[in-house]
């Protein structure tokens, strides 16, 4: 990345919506609501805010500032603090090269829904069995996989991320007043207020370790956290932005449209299946199979329910592809610059690279579906790799090396420059005590009970 780029963000509301860009996507809208879904709904939602609002606010603070302090990308940052360090940087790059392939097989689903929708199919769409058929073919989800690979490769290549993120910049307000609108519709369907009951009452029964970690890596996921995009942000933000408040907004906006995503599909399943503990259990497919039912139902058939449904899939892929463009955006400049590749070689190897890696987790719906590592389907264990394990101890390094080699001074200063740090206390407790701390046992209790040796 040249110099010459850097700072490039002008004020707090271009740094805000790029940042946004990046952080809004699936995460919000197909991840987060079918796991508030499984992991006992009310309670996921207030772990998940907590967790937002002190180790999200943590780690996104930690990244942005450590970026704009030394104006690198990830791992040129931890090794210009810390040379000891490096490795961090190396980890962190893991991430989104085990990310990026499977983001993109939903991307592709999302694509395929989107067509169904124009050419007049919302139909057949609804129909019990839709999604399953349509995941278990082994031909027709690869090739939505390799456009929806080669959509996000030509914008990386010939650098049009501007445009996107303009155009994008329209359609994510379109998508928050749509999705409020089918939110709406979803609460008031028949049966569905058990379901809106389900999702805002937290059921302390339900609490469980597993709850916290799924929740925090949700958190990860879902503000592109844990690796190092933050720090590549930050290395383009001004020294006079506002870096504390940018934070804020980031976090609101990205835990906003995460809730109100979760509002539009959970009370759904209520309201179609009553509750049924398999239909919340559902897991991956669960915005593909309920949503379609829910835009059929809205039409009674009519045209209504085509044009909602083809205009949100429509929106939820633009949100889709700013995310997963900074998704290869990190790779291709990392192995582009390791590998002094030019960027043109970069992006056709990662594109084909991530097409291949991706091929598994999409046939592992249908032609591979006997392969279950660790009891997932290929897709949830990629998935689960990168949330549930790397990203924490991603953030479980960050936060120890901030707290007790780099010093929380630095980190403070840096946030200083811009205003006062009002939430240093919370900020210094968290990283110091409460993030190490409470990730360990987190790891250290999934791993037994994977392990099988302790129940939780
Ligand atoms: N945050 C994005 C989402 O919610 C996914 C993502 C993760 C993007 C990590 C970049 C880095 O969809």
């Amino acid at each position: 990345m040249e110099a010459k780029k850097r700072g490039s963000f002008t004020g707090s509301i271009g740094f805000v919506l790029a940042a946004a860009g990046s952080a809004v996507g699936l995460g919000n809208i197909w991840r987060f609501p079918y796991l508030a879904a499984k992991y006992g709904g009310g309670i996921f939602l207030l772990v998940y805010l907590i967790l937002a609002v002190t180790l999200g606010f943590t780690l996104m603070t930690t990244e942005i500032a450590i970026g704009r302090k030394t104006g690198k990308s990830a791992i040129e940052a931890y090794r210009a603090l810390d040379k000891r360090f490096s490795f961090l940087g190396y980890l962190a790059a893991l991430v989104p090269v085990i990310i990026f392939p499977y983001y993109c097989v939903i991307g592709g689903w999302v694509m395929k829904y989107l067509t169904v929708f124009i050419t007049g199919g919302a139909q057949a769409s609804a129909q019990t069995g839709f999604f399953e058929d349509f995941i278990a073919m082994p031909v027709e989800p690869l090739g939505w996989l390799a456009l929806y690979v080669g959509v996000t490769a030509l914008v990386v290549l010939f650098g049009v991320e501007k445009g996107v993120e303009k155009v994008s910049r329209i359609m994510m307000p379109v998508l928050v007043i749509l999705s409020i609108v089918i939110a709406v519709y979803s609460i008031t369907l028949p049966g569905a207020l058990e379901g809106v009951r389900y999702y805002l009452i937290p059921d302390f029964s339900r609490f469980s370790v597993t709850t916290v970690l799924a929740a925090m890596g949700q958190m990860f996921y879902s503000m592109s956290l844990a690796m190092g995009i933050m720090i590549t942000y930050g290395s383009y933000m001004k020294k006079d932005t506002d870096l504390e408040k940018s934070v804020g907004k980031i976090e609101i906006f990205d835990t906003g449209i995460a809730f109100i995503a979760g509002l539009m599909v959970v009370p759904a399943v209520f309201a179609l299946s009553g509750g049924d503990p398999k239909a919340l259990n559902q897991g991956a497919g669960l915005m593909f199979v309920t949503l379609p039912k829910v835009f059929y139902n809205m039409g009674q058939g009519s045209f209504l329910g085509t044009i909602v449904g083809a205009a949100f899939f429509l929106l939820v892929l633009f949100a889709a592809l700013t995310s997963s463009i900074s998704l290869m955006e990190t790779i291709v400049s990392f192995t582009g610059d390791r590998l002094h590749w030019s960027r043109k070689k970069a992006c056709l190897i990662v594109a084909l690279v991530s097409f291949g890696i991706g091929i598994p987790s999409s046939l592992g719906y249908g032609p591979l579906r006997f392969l279950q590592p660790l009891g997932f389907s290929i897709l949830d264990f990629f998935d689960f790799l990168s949330n549930s394990v790397l990203m924490p101890v991603v953030a479980l390094i960050t936060c120890i090396f901030i707290a007790y080699f780099v010093g929380v001074k630095t980190v403070a200063d840096e946030v200083r420059l811009s205003s006062k740090f009002r939430r240093e206390k919370l900020f210094t407790v968290v990283i110091k005590y409460l993030a190490p701390i409470c990730i360990i046992l987190i790891l250290l209790s999934s791993v037994l009970d994977g392990l099988g040796m302790i129940q939780i």
